[in-house]
């Protein structure tokens, strides 16, 4: 080392693990997690999702027991998708505004029990409910139709509020679904249900697991809504729309693949900003742990601290309680 200068040594930050636990730039909290949960029609006991090791199908009593669980672990919010029975599936998806549809049933039985301890998100799309499992209806042509389709959100939005649904979270990836949305909100008197829009969502092959999780109907694929993997300005026009129509919370999904969006979104975004850690990165790292190929918990907060690194507010993450002991029990 050259004796008349200093020494610039960055180690001794990282010197003991007190050191570093203070210097720390990004710490994550149970908060900052939310849950994605499903509630199943037509099952009797709770089911392991065969793709998806450590998530279940749930039924409401199950799922209030699950609720439970991740409340101890203070995980503050759980985003809910329904599963219908396929005799409940039709082309427009209606048993996804009936208030007796599963997914109403899921939210007001999780509402009816924790109140305002918990935060109830539900999934606003149609793609669990239509027969041919996509996001919006269909026209003459078999396109899937904008404006129709947005009706349909905002009725199946004001059924979720009406249930208890605290939070409302339009995944279809229609034009203008924000604005109909609130306005949809807001005529019914329901001022105070927030919206977390999926603004930024691209057409991904790491949604493969989830389609199984839902038993999607799906035959073909959804890039003519959902974005295409190269564009990163078309993401930025995206939320800019969403929050000029009254999002409350913006969402950029898959979250590692997509961490530059990230980070450009939460330097534009007055709204807090959500990453959704989905199905396919989620068993990537399961499924490499359970051939012993990774260290999986480290592997799954390593994911998590980088996707808040870049800009996530909040993380929806199936890992979520698991994550939040780990964080409970470190402190
Ligand atoms: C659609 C929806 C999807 C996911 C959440 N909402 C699937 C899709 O667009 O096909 C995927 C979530 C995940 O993969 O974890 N309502």
């Amino acid at each position: 080392m050259n004796p008349n200068r200093p020494t610039i040594r960055p180690r001794r930050l990282r010197s003991t693990a007190t050191m570093r636990q203070m210097v720390a730039e990004t710490v994550l909290r149970p908060a900052d997690l939310i849950l994605p949960m499903f509630v199943a029609d037509g099952i009797s006991d709770k089911r392991e999702i065969a793709s998806m090791p450590g998530v279940y199908q749930h039924t409401i009593d199950s799922l209030l027991y699950a609720v439970e669980d991740a409340a101890k672990e203070s995980i503050t919010c759980i985003d809910l998708f329904g599963v219908p029975r396929d005799s409940d599936k039709d082309e427009r998806g209606s048993a996804a505004w009936d208030p007796e549809g599963i997914l109403n049933r899921g939210i007001a039985a999780v509402r009816e029990r924790f109140g305002d301890d918990i935060l109830v998100m539900a999934d606003t799309c149609l793609d669990e409910f239509t027969s041919h499992g996509h996001c919006g209806l269909l026209d003459a042509h078999g396109a899937v139709a904008n404006d129709a389709t947005i009706a349909c959100y905002q009725d199946m939005a004001v059924s979720q509020a009406a249930a208890g649904a605290h939070i409302v979270s339009p995944s279809g990836m229609m034009d203008g679904q924000v604005a109909a949305i609130r306005q949809a909100l807001d005529e019914s008197n329901y001022t105070d249900v927030a919206i977390m829009a999926y603004s930024a969502k691209y057409a991904s092959a790491f949604f493969g697991p989830f389609r199984d999780a839902v038993g999607s109907s799906l035959q073909g694929d959804r890039r003519t809504y959902q974005q295409d993997p190269a564009n990163f300005r078309e993401s930025l026009r995206e939320v800019a729309l969403d929050i000029e129509e009254g999002a409350d919370f913006v969402m950029v999904k898959p979250a590692l693949a997509y961490l530059d969006v990230l980070h450009a979104v939460k330097d534009i975004s007055p709204v807090p900003v959500a990453a959704y850690h989905v199905s396919g990165e989620y068993v990537m790292i399961k499924a490499a742990a359970a051939n012993g190929w990774i260290d999986g918990d480290a592997a799954m907060m390593e994911a998590l601290v980088s996707i808040k690194r870049a800009g996530a507010d909040q993380i929806l993450t199936y890992a979520a309680v698991d994550i939040a002991r780990k964080l409970n029990n470190a402190r």
